[in-house]
């Protein structure tokens, strides 16, 4: 089997992912504590070319900044040390009880402009190290009570906070995009900016909405019962994917962030497809937490199996594209097609009104008796991820 990680694959984790000590609501944490350092160095061993965190991953808050400044010198000469980067960086406004009704759009102001300087600040460190993307995921940015939120105003909120961002980025000459990441639930009981769709919707009412796009995650959409290939797609099609959370789900529960490929595979598969082939060239970023139940070696088996599964899946995707029957199953299902304009070049609107053929002669019962094969298609890709064929 050829499935091993490279530095080209750009395949990233959170240092909260392996460094998860398993704490749940339920139960206590059932591991160590593990070093970032150690972290960057087996990350590295394992062939993944960058780490990411939030501020309070690499230095617990409140720390004194001599202690700050100690600790982002250890981590940057073991960044050195094993060749890795930092693609992308983002803030923790979850965990601290300060943040409890949120951030960015907490009812209390002076929260919100504590948690803007924590951006800021942890922004200025994100460029120092050479990140292009830093992430806002607003876990605890909502209510679990209409009655404890005013979402228009929660929205105006969220808009100042994300253009203010913005502009410090814009200031400070920063190489940096923000990107958003939606989810629909938990920690709050509804979270603002749910899905891709409500993140795209408010990026294009932003001022400075060209430094903003998207950071999905696999199991957020798939919390919400919705299509994640489908979300990522139209994230590309608005040229707004500027980063990606892999990992994986079981439907519409709570928040699993299991191991890429161990949720819905069919899925991942297509994702994959999606990602090697729609013309994302970002960071392969796994978010994901692994099972309660390992011990320390279980935890890198399970950065493995991330980056396993996502080069598995490519090279099925690659071998379902190429065989020359899905070819023409795609040609049968009409696929070619779809990417023919509807119009033709230089056809106008009154041209299509007086076509005689697209309408007064057109067979409807003719069009409506073709079958689409798409079981046939849909098939050859089960196969072909199963490894059943070439
Ligand atoms: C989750 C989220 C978080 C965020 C991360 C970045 O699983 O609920 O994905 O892990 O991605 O905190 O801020
Ligand atoms: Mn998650
Ligand atoms: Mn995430």
């Amino acid at each position: 089997m050829t499935a091993r990680p490279t530095r080209q694959d750009r395949f990233s984790f959170g240092l909260w992912t392996v460094g998860w000590r398993a704490n749940d609501p339920f139960g206590d944490p059932t591991r160590e504590p593990l070093d970032a350092v150690e972290a960057v160095h087996r990350l590295a061993e394992l062939g993944a070319w960058g780490v990411t965190f939030h501020d309070d991953d690499l230095v617990p808050f409140g720390s004194a900044d001599t202690e700050r400044d100690r600790r982002i010198a250890r981590f940057r000469s073991a960044l050195e040390g094993a060749g890795m980067v930092v693609p992308m960086v983002t803030t923790n406004l979850f965990g601290h009880p300060v943040f409890k009704d949120g951030g960015l759009t907490s009812n209390d102001r002076s929260v919100r402009r504590f948690a803007l300087r924590k951006v800021m600040r942890n922004m200025d460190l994100a460029a120092e190290l050479g990140a292009r993307t830093y992430v806002l995921w607003g876990g605890r940015e909502g209510s679990e009570t209409d009655a404890a939120k005013d979402v228009l105003a929660a929205l105006d909120r969220y808009a100042e906070g994300i253009d203010t961002l913005a502009q410090y980025v814009l200031d400070q000459g920063y190489d940096l995009r923000l990107a958003l990441e939606p989810k629909p639930n938990e920690p709050r009981g509804d979270i603002l900016l749910p899905t891709i769709g409500h993140a795209l919707a408010f990026i294009a009412r932003l001022e400075h909405g060209e430094l903003v796009g998207v950071n999905p995650e696999v199991g957020h959409e798939q919390m919400a019962g919705l299509n994640f290939v489908h979300g990522v797609g139209q994230a590309l099609w608005t040229g707004k994917l500027f980063h990606i959370d892999l990992n994986g789900q079981r439907g519409p529960r709570y928040d699993q962030d299991m191991i890429f490929g161990h949720g819905d595979l069919l899925s991942a598969f297509f994702l994959v497809d999606l990602l090697e082939s729609g013309g994302y060239d970002g960071p392969r970023h796994f978010d994901y937490k692994p099972l309660r139940t390992e011990g320390i070696e279980g935890v890198w088996q399970s950065a493995a199996a991330n980056m396993r599964s996502y080069l598995l899946l490519r090279e099925r995707a690659a071998a379902f594209r190429a065989d020359p029957e899905v070819r023409e199953a795609k040609r049968d299902a009409g696929l070619d097609e779809l990417s023919r304009p509807t119009l033709a070049a230089g056809e106008s609107v009154a041209d299509l009104r007086t076509d005689r053929t697209a309408y007064e002669e057109f067979d409807a019962e003719a069009a409506a008796a073709r079958g689409y094969g798409f079981v046939t298609l849909s098939q050859l890709a089960l196969e072909h991820l199963i490894g059943a064929r070439g």
